[in-house]
């Protein structure tokens, strides 16, 4: 951020959250690893009964002592001097759309974003200063172009006070940011400065940009010195859909190094984040079994739950016997075999128990 103390106080409006640094450039080298792409659609949500974003899908890179869970959702608390929350993705959208349910951080200084950011520093953003009621801004920035100057602001009633629903609705031909179902801003591919079109990650985290640590020039920018004994400072998120522009894709990749959306490569199939998210639960895969076990086959099920456990004794110390004569990796194979029909007939005679075959509910939902 010190560099920025150079610069004159009227930029920092469109300069202070440009992403600078990026581990890997594709406009400056071929070896970049490939993205993961999301591929699908992911539907965040989070309560009290959470206790950790899922790694899998959230980098969380600064502060994760500070995150909280409650019926509010998802809470980014700073309390003193150095303090920041930032989570990222782990997965990449290439094109797409972003819709957040927030409610912003009060305190002057405090500022509260979600960017789209890309390996070649392609930037959308939405920022909201903490003691501002009645605005927040959009901006955006191609190849980590500090020199270009995006920021506008709108007019919000009380971005801190209630949850606004903020969305980004990127696409080839145009970018649009939409609060509360209206659109408050269009920028056309064909707009002078460079468009953001590579594959990007989602981030969001609060800041102190009033903190005295910083220059005075975002300080100013930020709307003021924050007075830490006003906090703590919370950013609530009570949900956040993401929806890639390409499904059945694993990969993004850049084929060469001019950072143009048509030199963006993708490799077919299931992306990691896909499979995770439709990962189904013991209990759906039982039940889905189950549908197309024959008729004769569910009744011999059923009769076999009174005697189950007993049939099932009588099967393991055979299936010992065959084992002994096998090597060690088949019998690796066939204990997973032998746990996963054993998980399924458990969940036969539970779900038998509860007379509960039909109903299409009694799955655990996994929270992200
Ligand atoms: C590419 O690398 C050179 C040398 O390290 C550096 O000066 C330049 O800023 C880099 N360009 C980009 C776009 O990262
Ligand atoms: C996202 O999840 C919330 C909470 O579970 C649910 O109410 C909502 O319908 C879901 N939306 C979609 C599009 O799946
Ligand atoms: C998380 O972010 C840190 C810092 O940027 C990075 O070093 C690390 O490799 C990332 N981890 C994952 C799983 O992406
Ligand atoms: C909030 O931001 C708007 C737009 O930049 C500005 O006109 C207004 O004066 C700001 N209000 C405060 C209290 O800083
Ligand atoms: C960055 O943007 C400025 C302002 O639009 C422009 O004059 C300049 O040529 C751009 N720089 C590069 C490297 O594209
Ligand atoms: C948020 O706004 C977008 C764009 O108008 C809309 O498609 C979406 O349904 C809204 N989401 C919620 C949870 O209201
Ligand atoms: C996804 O891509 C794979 C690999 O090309 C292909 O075999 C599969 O049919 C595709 N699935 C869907 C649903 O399009």
């Amino acid at each position: 951020m010190s560099r920025l103390a150079f610069l004159p106080i009227a930029l920092f409006a469109a300069s202070v959250a440009a992403q600078t640094t990026t581990s890997c450039n594709p406009l400056n080298s071929t070896a970049c690893p490939d993205d993961s792409a999301l591929g699908t659609t992911y539907n965040g949500t989070w309560d009290s009964s959470d206790t950790e974003l899922n790694t899998k899908l959230w980098n969380v890179t600064a502060g994760t002592d500070d995150i909280q869970f409650t019926d509010n959702g998802l809470e980014l608390v700073i309390s003193e001097s150095g303090d920041s929350v930032t989570a990222e993705s782990t997965f990449y959208i290439f094109w797409g759309q972003v819709e957040v349910m927030m409610k912003a951080a009060a305190g002057t200084g405090i500022i509260s974003t979600f960017d789209l950011l890309s390996d070649d520093l392609d930037e959308i953003d939405l920022e909201i200063k903490g003691g501002n009621k009645t605005s927040v801004s959009s901006n955006w920035y191609g190849h980590g172009n500090t020199s270009q100057y995006n920021g506008v602001d709108h007019a919000v009633d009380g971005p801190q006070d209630s949850f606004h629903n903020y969305t980004f609705v990127w696409g080839q031909e145009q970018l649009q940011w939409i609060i509360d179902g209206d659109v408050v801003r269009t920028v056309e591919s064909a707009s002078s400065g460079q468009y953001p079109q590579t594959p990007s990650r989602l981030k969001f985290g609060i800041w102190a940009g009033g903190d005295s640590t910083q220059p005075q020039g975002t300080i100013d920018w930020a709307g003021g010195a924050t007075v830490w004994d006003d906090g703590p400072f919370v950013m609530t998120v009570k949900s956040i859909k993401v929806t890639d522009g390409s499904t059945n894709v694993t990969n993004y990749a850049y084929g060469d190094q001019t950072g143009s959306y048509e030199s963006i490569t993708s490799t077919a199939g299931e992306s990691k984040a896909f499979k995770l998210l439709n990962k189904k639960t013991t209990t759906e895969s039982a039940k889905q079994s189950w549908e197309g076990l024959s008729t004769g086959a569910k009744v011999g099920v059923a009769c076999g739950i009174g005697g189950a456990f007993a049939i099932g004794i009588i099967a393991f110390c055979t299936f010992c016997l065959i084992q002994r004569r096998r090597g060690k990796k088949e019998r690796k194979l066939a204990d997973e075999a032998w746990d996963n029909n054993q998980a399924e007939l458990m969940e036969y005679q539970k779900m038998m128990r509860s007379g509960a075959f039909a109903v299409s509910n009694t799955g655990r939902r996994e929270k992200f």
